[in-house]
């Protein structure tokens, strides 16, 4: 079977969907942190845990043989198409009943996303992108903002959960917020990649994010038009990235290089 791009979403939408009213459905008013990751501040609820497992089930009950990674349950499988998972991004958000969290899907075909969706359920809204064919928000095609210098840009960016890494951040962040006409941390990486997509933000930066958090917010920010990448042509990665317009990528990027933030206290 050759699957297009537009058929990887409209299987990755389908299942982003129902995670999403699995999601509202069973969230209790107060959700119990289950276990601690990488600090006490990184948490996993039963239901991070749950949506994992009905996304998982639904991949394999329509394309067996793909590979998956996913937050909660690491890599399975092998081959030329692999899913990449974030069941909920933004569980601190989810924990507080801040409607700002996403069930967020990418599908990798020979090792290149080709297609994405995050859907922020509180929200009701599902951002959609399939490579070559644009990003989306329901039927409305997005381009991010461009020409927005950076003393007027809006950057959104995101802590670590580690103290180190977060004194860190708060030094970089000391640099850049006089710089800048604000800075926006919303607590969710796809989703802050889908307001850069919606022109709700100029641009992004974030020291941390693993791929789950990036893959499918990444297509929907650079098919509106933007661009991705980490240091010095490097590309994006858990090390750095940085997302904007070309031309506020640029001075983003030069503002931030010799803030070296990738550096960890
Ligand atoms: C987190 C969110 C947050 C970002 C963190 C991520 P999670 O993902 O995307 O905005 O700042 O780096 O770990 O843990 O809620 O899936």
């Amino acid at each position: 079977t050759s699957w297009s791009a537009v058929d990887f979403l409209e299987l990755a939408e389908r299942i982003a969907r129902e995670a999403g009213e699995m999601l509202l459905a069973k969230r209790p008013a107060r959700p119990e942190v289950l276990a601690t990751k990488s600090s006490p501040t990184d948490v996993v609820t039963a239901l991070d845990r749950a949506s994992e497992e009905l996304i998982r089930a639904r991949i394999k009950e329509s394309r067996p043989d793909d590979a998956i990674l996913g937050e909660e349950g690491g890599a399975t499988g092998e081959g030329r198409v692999r899913w990449i998972v974030d069941p909920i991004d933004g569980t601190v958000n989810f924990l507080y009943g801040v409607p700002e969290w996403a069930v967020s899907i990418a599908v990798e075909a020979d090792g290149e996303v080709v297609a994405g969706v995050v859907n922020i359920v509180p929200r009701g809204e599902v951002f959609t992108a399939a490579r070559g064919e644009g990003a989306w928000l329901g039927g409305e095609r997005l381009r991010c903002n461009s020409g927005v210098p950076l003393e007027r840009a809006l950057i959104a960016t995101g802590f670590g959960y580690e103290p180190g890494r977060r004194a860190v951040q708060a030094e970089v962040l000391a640099h850049v917020l006089p710089r800048v006409r604000d800075i926006r941390r919303g607590g969710s990486a796809a989703s802050d990649l889908c307001a850069l997509a919606a022109g709700r933000v100029d641009g992004y930066y974030e020291r941390g994010p693993q791929y789950w958090d990036w893959a499918a917010g990444g297509l929907v920010a650079t098919e509106a038009g933007a661009r991705i990448g980490g240091l010095n042509g490097r590309p994006c990665s858990p090390e750095l990235t940085i997302c904007a317009a070309p031309g506020l990528f640029e001075e983003l990027h030069d503002l931030l290089v010799p803030l070296d933030p990738e550096r960890d206290a």
